[in-house]
């Protein structure tokens, strides 16, 4: 079931997303977050740390599990998603390093490492979600094609997302990395609760078709419309089919 918020621009995104966040966290001290990397989710970061700065909301209980992480990239890697975690959120909080968990990119061992990562997933309930969407239509990194029965595994990013993530590598394609570790959709189906952040025109037709097209894998996020707690919030031009 979805909760669908349309907002004006990215800081009332964000506003909205911590009103999710701040419910789960006000509700449960030893909260268990499922986290997201990229662009979308880093105003709802700010907002979090705000809120520890102005109202000293303490993390020293609350456990952190990401989504993904790129195969080859560690965490002394200016673009892992283990350094990207530390920048825009857990060096700002008072999180116990023990107690954030993302895939080791650098496994001698990737598959082991996702099943690791899977098993260890399977012994806590992540209490709130939260997930940005793909321009074509991913979730962590199920990519167009992933069964929606996939627990934590290794897979090749497509070609879309390696052109939409070479922002992050000086633009260069040829240094986004191919692989990466991430979540299934059926670990991403086990949260209690989710929200999902979309923002720009690039995004509007993944939105689309998550919320209004068939459940298909075709696109990985329609899986979403089986889970009976979600909350999408998008800008005007992420939702700009849905009118
Ligand atoms: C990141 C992740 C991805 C991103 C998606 C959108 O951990 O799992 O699914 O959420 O690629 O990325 P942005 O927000 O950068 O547009």
């Amino acid at each position: 079931m979805f909760h669908l918020v349309i907002c004006r621009n990215y800081d009332e995104v964000s506003s909205e997303a911590f009103k999710v966040m701040k419910g789960v966290l006000d509700q449960k001290k030893d909260a268990v977050l499922g986290l997201a990397t990229g662009s979308s989710p880093v105003g709802l970061y700010k907002k979090m740390i705000a809120d520890h700065k102005a109202s000293g909301r303490s993390y020293r209980d609350v456990s952190t599990w990401n989504l993904d992480e790129y195969v080859g990239l560690g965490k002394e890697d200016e673009q892992s998603y283990y350094t990207f975690m530390h920048e825009n959120l857990f060096d700002a909080i008072d999180i116990k390093e023990e107690n954030t968990h993302i895939e080791n990119g650098l496994a001698a061992d990737p598959d082991a490492e996702a099943k690791r990562y899977e098993a260890e997933l399977k012994k806590v309930t992540v209490d709130l979600q939260v997930l940005g969407i793909g321009s074509d239509g991913h979730i962590a990194f199920n990519e167009p094609g992933t069964p929606f029965d996939a627990e934590t595994h290794v897979t090749d990013l497509t070609e879309q997302t390696i052109s939409d993530n070479a922002r992050f590598f000086d633009g260069d394609k040829s240094k986004v990395p191919t692989r990466a570790l991430t979540q299934g959709l059926a670990t991403v189906m086990r949260a209690r609760k989710i929200v999902l952040i979309a923002t720009g025109a690039n995004k509007a037709d993944a939105v689309y078709d998550m919320l209004k097209g068939p459940l298909t894998t075709d696109c990985p996020a329609s899986i979403l419309q089986k889970h009976n707690d979600v909350t999408v919030i998008v800008d005007e031009a992420a939702g700009a089919r849905l009118r």
